[in-house]
């Protein structure tokens, strides 16, 4: 089969489609003919090598995928061949077959294409997550969300709206600010603009950000953290300015705000009831097209380095997917 080889922390212009062995199946596995790839700003840091954790060499990246079952080790039931799954895993998603382990898939609801299927996990995860969990957004409140035409940045924007918030994007490009808007915002906000907290302030009547959703660091973090309401949440998703920021204590005591942190890779291990009831709402809401994953682009396989390559070149709109059969 043909699936993307990381041999070693290099360029993604320098990673290839190569030929490899079909994986086998072993006790606990499913194997699924994979139909699409989703692909995150975290993917890109892998093949690098510059996440926080590294991947064993060489290893096939993609952790979001779509597809269809193809085998199921002879201890699993419920996935018989044919069912269509989505699937989050560590890696292995750019590639025709995946083996990955039963309790890590979930029976594609009808009428979701193998592309949303791809797009829906870790975004939608990690947002309800943060927002509901960890942020305790309340209907009424007021979201602002950083970065909110990216991929977990619109997943936000779409699960805000549903928690009943008055959500605000903020985004580098008037296409963005659209796009966040197409989805469910309630106003852009251009915050490449001196006087960005002005026009929010103004748009709050002076009250803030309840909750701040923040996937990009660097400055405008700290800039942002200035504009937090009274009992204001602050959540830390990641960092895709590249440049993590050093927030000084006294602002928090000034502004009566809480820095929050949010890690989805940790939830399954450290919160499994919590991460159970946010997938189950996320399932409940998909099967009922209460919301519809943002797909941004679809790349063809041979062609995924473009699909790393609209992150890092910050023009990605929403998840970009690889499109693989
Ligand atoms: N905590 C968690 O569990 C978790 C889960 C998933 C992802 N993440 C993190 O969330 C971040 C965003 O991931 P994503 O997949 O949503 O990425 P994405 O689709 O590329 O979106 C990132 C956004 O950041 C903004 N940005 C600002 N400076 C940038 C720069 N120098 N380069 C690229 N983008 C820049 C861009 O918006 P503007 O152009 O509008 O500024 C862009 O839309 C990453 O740091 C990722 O590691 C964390």
């Amino acid at each position: 089969m043909k699936a993307v080889v990381v041999e070693h922390y290099d360029r993604i212009e320098n990673i290839t489609i190569k030929d490899v062995a079909k994986p086998d199946l072993s006790p606990g596995l499913v194997r699924v003919r994979v139909q699409a790839a989703a692909v995150g700003f975290v993917d890109g840091l892998k093949v690098q090598g510059l996440y926080q954790t590294k991947d064993p060499l060489p290893f096939t990246p993609g952790s979001e995928f779509a597809g269809v079952v193809d085998e199921v080790a002879s201890d699993v039931d419920g996935f018989a061949p044919g069912t269509p799954v989505i699937g989050m895993v560590r890696n292995g998603g750019l590639a025709e077959y995946i083996c990955a382990p039963a309790a890590d898939l979930f029976v594609t609801p009808n009428g979701i294409e193998p592309e949303m299927g791809a797009s829906f996990f870790a975004n939608y995860l990690t947002a309800l997550y943060a927002l509901s969990a960890r942020g305790k957004l309340r209907s009424g409140e007021t979201l602002l969300v950083l970065g909110a035409a990216g991929g977990v940045g619109i997943a936000a924007v779409q699960v805000g709206k549903l928690l009943g918030a008055r959500v605000f994007a903020a985004a580098s490009t008037e296409e963005k600010r659209q796009f966040a808007i197409r989805f469910g915002a309630d106003a852009g906000l251009d915050y490449t603009r001196e006087g960005w907290r002005d026009e929010l302030k103004e748009l709050t009547d002076g009250h803030g950000a309840d909750v701040i959703y923040d996937p990009v660091g660097g400055d405008l973090s700290l800039q942002a953290f200035r504009s937090i309401a009274w009992n204001g949440r602050h959540l830390v998703i990641g960092f895709a300015s590249g440049t993590i920021p050093a927030l000084r204590f006294n602002l928090p005591l000034l502004k009566g705000g809480a820095l929050l942190g949010v890690d989805l890779a940790q939830i399954g291990r450290r919160e499994p009831e919590v991460r159970d009831r946010v997938i189950a709402q996320l399932f409940t809401w998909l099967s009922s097209k209460t919301f519809v994953p943002v797909v941004g682009k679809v790349f063809a396989f041979d062609r995924f380095h473009e699909a790393f390559a609209a992150m890092t070149t910050r023009t990605a709109l929403g998840k970009m997917v690889v499109r693989i059969d």
